[in-house]
This record gives structure tokens, sequence and C-alpha cells, in this order.
């Protein structure tokens, strides 16, 4: 049975999507066979960052008025076949969607699935309502600014207050060189101040936004480091014991 993962945010534009689809590239790459969900009804993008918008036919809400079924809607991706997408409708608004149905359709999918990433609209609105109840896990993504980390902090309040769902936080666009002159926290030190379990960190990288840029994911950009970085992710989350980088955690000694 899959294990489905909620990739969530507090704040807007904090890198949900940029992480469920480097991801699922990288988790696809250890050879697991990987579903992303694009649950951001009404604003999709999983399919351009991941090049596949010329392939999608059919989204979420055709499975569900019975206009096909959910391998018929299902996406591959051109280069990974083990690597699916179903992608979000985009001329509905999140609170079309029966909640019942989504929650029906994902643990129909589970058992076919090693991973599902389901990208989500940001804050715990409606289009995260639909989809919570199927998940096993919940990610907030945050960037190390304040203004993110305290909406990231009440989101995971929200969920485990709600649903029970202990959430883990997953930090984007850390920079190095500003932790190293102390102007940034590390990522070990923010983590212990939500009071959340580190699930990892992706640099900060103008090479990701060129890879936007390109249609393609932040897993095959230019950086070296960012790839390394969400590679990283993706081993842990196959239950491989993947050590933070030093910098995470200790200060610099420099
Ligand atoms: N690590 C990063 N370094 C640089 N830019 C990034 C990084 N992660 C995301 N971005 C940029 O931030 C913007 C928002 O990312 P996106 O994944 O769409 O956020 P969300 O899905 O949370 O709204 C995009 O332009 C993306 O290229
Ligand atoms: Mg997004």
């Amino acid at each position: 049975m899959g294990r489905a993962y909620l990739i969530l945010s507090g704040k807007g534009g904090t890198g949900k999507t940029t992480v469920s689809t480097s991801l699922a590239l990288a988790l696809a790459d250890l050879g697991r066979r990987v579903l992303i969900v694009d649950a951001d009804v009404g604003l999709r993008c999983c399919d351009l960052l991941m090049g596949m918008e010329d392939l999608v036919v059919y989204d979420a809400s055709d499975i569900l008025e019975d206009r096909c079924s959910l391998q018929e809607a299902i996406t591959v991706h051109p280069e990974k076949s083990n690597l699916h997408l179903l992608s979000a409708p985009q001329m509905i608004m999140p609170g079309d969607v029966p909640k019942k149905d989504m929650i029906r359709l994902i643990d129909e999918a589970k058992p076919q699935y090693d991973d599902l990433l389901i990208d989500c609209p940001a804050g715990i609105g409606r289009g995260v309502k639909n989809v919570w109840q199927s998940a096993d896990e919940a990610v907030i993504v945050a960037t190390p600014d304040d203004a993110s980390l305290r909406a990231a902090e009440r989101t995971s309040a929200l969920l485990f207050e709600r649903m029970q769902l202990r959430a883990s936080l997953l930090l984007n666009r850390i920079d190095p060189f500003l932790i190293a002159v102390k102007e940034e926290k590390r990522p070990g030190v923010i983590a212990a101040a939500l009071d959340l379990p580190l699930f990892g960190g992706i640099p900060e990288s103008y090479d990701v936004y060129r890879a936007v840029l390109m249609h393609k994911t932040a897993y095959e950009c230019d950086a070296r480091t960012v790839r390394r970085a969400v590679r990283r992710i993706a081993r842990r989350m196959t239950g491989q014991n993947v050590r933070f980088p030093r910098y995470y955690h200790v200060p610099h000694l420099s």
C-alpha cells in the first residue's frame, strides 16, 4: 500500500509544487512507483513543471463525473514509466469537488503506488480538506523567514487539532551563505523552535527558477546542490538513513 504525503504550506509560494514535482522525479529515479496528485483545483501546475502539459487529457473531475476511469485519467511521464500524474480540474472551484469522492479516488490509487505526493494549495482551506483524510503524512514546506515560519507553525497546529496529523517541516530556499554569516537560522534550529521534525532542506538557487522557465523540475536543474538535496530527501523517504548536512545543526567553525 502506497504512502500518501500531503505537501502543504501556511503561506503561498513557498515551493510546494517545486518540492512535489522534484521529489516525485527523484523517487522515480530510485525505482519507486510514484503518483503526483495535483490537488490545487483551479490553479494546477504540476503538469507544466514536469513538461507534461500537452499530454494531459483528463483530470480528477472527469473520473468523479464518470467520463473516464482512474487509469485513463492518469498521465504517464514521457521518460519515466513509473511516474504518473493525476491532474487537478482547472475550470471549477475547490468547493465544487465532493470531499468523499476525492478521498475515494486517492484510496483507490494507493495500492498501485509506493509513494503518492499530494500537491496542495496554500493554507488549509477547502482544497486541502478535500484530500487530507487520505494522507499518511503531512509535510509543511516553508522558507526560512519568520512570516513563512509563523504560518507553518499555525498550519501544523491546525492539522493536529483537526486531523491529528503530525506534520514535519521541509525548509526550502535555504541559503548556506546567510547561515554562515548568521543572518539566517540553521534548519535544525528552526525545526526545533517550531517543535517539528525536519523532513529535509533545499537550497536557494537561481537555477530552480531557470528550470521552471524550461518546464523542468528542480531535480533536473543545473545546480548540483539542489539536485543532491532533493535526492537526499527522496532516499530518506524510502527508509534509507541519510544524514542532514553538518551545517544544518552545527555552527560553522570559520
Ligand atoms: N529552492 C528554490 N530556489 C529558488 N527558487 C525557488 C526555489 N523553490 C521554489 N522557487 C521558486 O519559487 C516560486 C514558487 O514556487 P512554487 O513551487 O510554485 O510554490 P507553491 O507551489 O508553494 O506556490 C517559483 O517561481 C519557483 O521557481
Ligand atoms: Mg503550487
